[in-house]
């Protein structure tokens, strides 16, 4: 297709700015598209905890800086640039003292959503908004990443309909987790900059007496779509799926359609990480057994093995966000008991205090056996996908998912739920196919019984490098990923050209 200009809208960009997989695939998807031919402009807030200086990020000399209202208060803004402003891709980060300069990107210090968190999202969508007319740049698409960037989308159709943005502009909304709306009182419209009368039916931002930033996004945007086939098709089964919203979503069937994210395996590449202890890949274990016998030994693990050098049990590892979504519920019951039977656990997480707690103690109980890393650790995450012998993720729901995706690629097949974008990537033992091993109903009993199967291949040493080598084999190709992506933002434009407003 025609070079396209992209305006990616984005509230987290790795490696600047990620609490999860939304950091990874913003940056990746931005990668593979300028590597197609297109030109894209991320814009994101420039919060405070960035060091400006480590990660070359100027001021863009040629833009003034300005005021711009957000919360019913001008706001003095500066564009930023990263690098040198220029390439197929540019990075822009938004500079305003009152708003973004201070640390963490949704929550404060306490762990609590920032108070002023319409106001932050706000300034963001008018800002990035505002950039292609500052650079006298048409953008054909206005891409925007989950509910905190919909304002860019809403301003685009409510304020700019047909003049002010140069370029079409169409609106694309990618859902990356459709749990977290960004619900607000309905005074919160006022914040926003709309009108009160939005946020009453049939306003786009009305839901159930207050706002609703996803669902005015999903009736807002041209197109839109999800992370994962799966997940597509069960958000708009029905309510828990949909988290109350599959009917808004199943009355924009023909517009919505789900997109597997891709790997980025330039980062996520076990033959030449330079965060591994050492390198490996398919065809030679041997730096996989040196990376898991380090990883023991950095955590304080104390495991068996036999003649062979082999563990007697699996070492399982854990990398995530350490919230009710990602199933941890469903393991913290049978970890003790497994850990006697001889498994090990290392787990790197933080989130939900409850949960934390709950690990945490676990870990004190059962030292030696079960390791809790409380913190987030971009290397230690590199060391645990290589180092562990199966990874555990079993999500109560999962919208795509990366980590499965970079187990599967270290050698390290995961244990997953059959639900959305897990089920899309891992097969399931005992297929011939397999590359895992997949439960259905989220009960710890069925977790536990996944996991017995795990010790009966594990102690078939040639099953388990075969299943080994066949997950290493796949790749979660980001350039697959990006034609999708060429073809939504090729309807977003037809249909726009249609007459949307
Ligand atoms: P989600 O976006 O729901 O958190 P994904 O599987 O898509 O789930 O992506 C999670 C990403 O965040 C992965 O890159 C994973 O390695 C990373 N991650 C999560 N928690 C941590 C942590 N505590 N330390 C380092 N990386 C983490
Ligand atoms: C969300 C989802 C996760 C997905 C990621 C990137 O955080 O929870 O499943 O992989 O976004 O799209």
């Amino acid at each position: 297709m025609a070079p396209l200009n992209v305006l990616m809208v984005c509230a987290e960009y790795a490696p600047l700015a990620k609490v999860g997989g939304l950091g990874d695939v913003t940056a990746a998807l931005s990668a593979a598209l300028a590597a197609r031919g297109h030109q894209v402009r991320v814009v994101m807030p420039l919060y405070g905890q960035l060091d400006r200086e480590a990660l070359d990020i100027r001021p863009l000399k040629k833009l003034p800086g300005l005021a711009l209202r957000a919360g019913g208060r001008m706001r003095d803004v500066r564009y930023h640039v990263r690098g040198r402003a220029a390439g197929r891709l540019q990075v822009f980060c938004v500079e305003c003292a009152d708003l973004f300069d201070r640390p963490g990107i949704y929550n404060g210090p306490d762990g609590e959503p920032f108070p002023d968190a319409v106001e932050r999202m706000a300034l963001h969508g008018r800002a990035a908004l505002l950039l292609p007319r500052l650079l006298d740049w048409p953008a054909d698409i206005v891409h925007v990443h989950d509910a905190q960037t919909v304002p860019a989308a809403l301003y685009r159709r409510l304020w700019y309909a047909g003049r002010g943005l140069p370029g079409p502009g169409a609106t694309v909304l990618t859902i990356h987790n459709l749990a977290h709306q960004e619900i607000h009182p309905a005074a919160a419209a006022e914040a926003l900059g709309l009108p009160a009368g939005q946020a009453v039916y049939p306003g786009l931002l009305e839901f159930h007496g207050r706002i609703n930033l996803m669902k005015a996004g999903i009736l807002a945007a041209d197109r839109l779509n999800t992370v994962s086939p799966g997940y597509a098709r069960e958000t708009v089964s029905g309510p828990e799926a949909g988290c109350g919203l599959h009917e808004v979503l199943a009355g924009r069937r023909e517009a919505y359609t789900g997109i597997l994210n891709g790997a980025d395996y330039r980062t996520w590449d076990p033959g030449r990480d330079p965060l591994l202890p050492a390198v490996y890949d398919s065809g030679d274990l041997g730096g996989k057994v040196r990376c898991r016998d380090a990883l023991l030994a950095e955590l304080g693990l104390e495991a068996e093995t036999d003649r062979h050098g082999r563990l007697r049990r699996p070492l399982c590892g854990f990398v995530g966000r350490l919230v009710t979504q990602k199933g941890v519920d469903l393991m913290l019951p049978i970890l003790a008991r497994l850990a006697g039977d001889g498994f090990r656990f290392a787990i790197l997480g933080t989130g939900e205090k409850r949960l934390e707690d709950a690990v945490r103690r676990l870990a004190a109980d059962q030292r030696g056996r079960i390791a809790f890393c409380d913190r987030y650790d971009e290397a230690l995450a590199h060391r645990i996908y290589a180092g562990c012998d199966v990874f555990l993720m079993p999500s109560l729901f999962e919208p795509c998912g990366l980590s499965q995706m970079y187990a599967l690629r270290y050698g390290s097949p995961p244990v997953v739920r059959r639900t959305g974008g897990l089920a899309d990537t891992v097969v399931g033992h005992p297929d011939p196919d397999a590359t895992g091993f997949v439960f259905g109903e989220p009960r710890s009993e069925d977790l536990l019984a996944c996991l017995r199967a795990v010790e009966k291949t594990w102690a078939d040493r040639d099953a388990w490098v075969r299943l080994q080598e066949r997950g290493m084999a796949l790749r979660f190709d980001w350039n697959a990923s990006a034609t999708a992506y060429e073809d939504l933002y090729a309807a977003a434009l037809a249909g726009r050209e249609g007459g949307r407003p």
